[in-house]
């Protein structure tokens, strides 16, 4: 398989299929009439975004912003960097953000800083994965997929070094990805 880097799987493709149905579900329900705009988090939310704003059945309209914390650390540096902006004002809008995972909770919270200055409406936080074990910072989640083990993890979006952003569920890499030399060197990190 492709993805012998994977140890253990974590979460199967069903089970994040059918969470994902129920927050957008839970989303439909609390934005009825509203103008919602949903605000997907680059590039780790791109998959989970594209899932839930097909499970919520509002006419709501989608930006993005991109932002990079990580480096191509598997820890967070704490220092977060905005590279990609909204393309519309949320003034007077509900602006929901969609976050792959919550970990120390500094890159949700220099978001939410950064999108509170805009006026919204109202302003909320959609997350798949809170690694709440971790969290270093008080932030507001108030759609929450599941809770994960203190673990690096990786599909469905998430990715190590750019790569298993593709796997169709969440899984927890071999410890040996995490050696240093870069995993395109190491195997079973990259084995075709
Ligand atoms: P925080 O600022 O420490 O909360 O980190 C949040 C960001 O770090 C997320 O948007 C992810 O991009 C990344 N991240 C945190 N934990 C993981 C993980 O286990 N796998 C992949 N990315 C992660």
């Amino acid at each position: 398989m492709w993805w012998d880097a994977i140890q253990q799987v974590l979460i199967p493709e069903a089970e994040l299929r059918q969470r994902v149905q129920i927050l957008g579900q839970a989303i439909t329900d609390d934005y009825r009439g509203e103008d919602l705009v949903l605000i997907p988090v680059l590039k780790g939310a791109l998959v989970f975004g594209a899932d839930l704003a097909r499970a919520i059945a509002l006419p709501l309209t989608l930006d993005a912003v991109c932002l990079s914390s990580y480096g191509h650390q598997p820890v967070s540096s704490g220092t977060v960097r905005l590279r990609k902006d909204l393309d519309d004002s949320i003034a007077g809008k509900h602006a929901l953000i969609v976050e792959d995972i919550i970990d120390t909770g500094f890159t949700l919270q220099a978001l939410w800083r950064h999108l509170q200055a805009r006026g919204p409406a109202t302003l909320r936080t959609c997350v798949l994965l809170d690694k709440r074990a971790r969290r270093r910072v008080d932030v507001p989640v108030h759609y929450r997929g599941f809770e994960v083990p203190d673990a690096f993890v990786v599909g469905y979006g998430l990715d190590y070094q750019g790569r298993y952003r593709n796997l169709p569920f969440i899984g927890i890499l071999h410890p040996e990805c995490f050696q240093e030399a870069p995993p395109a060197q190491s195997p079973p990190c990259r084995r075709s």
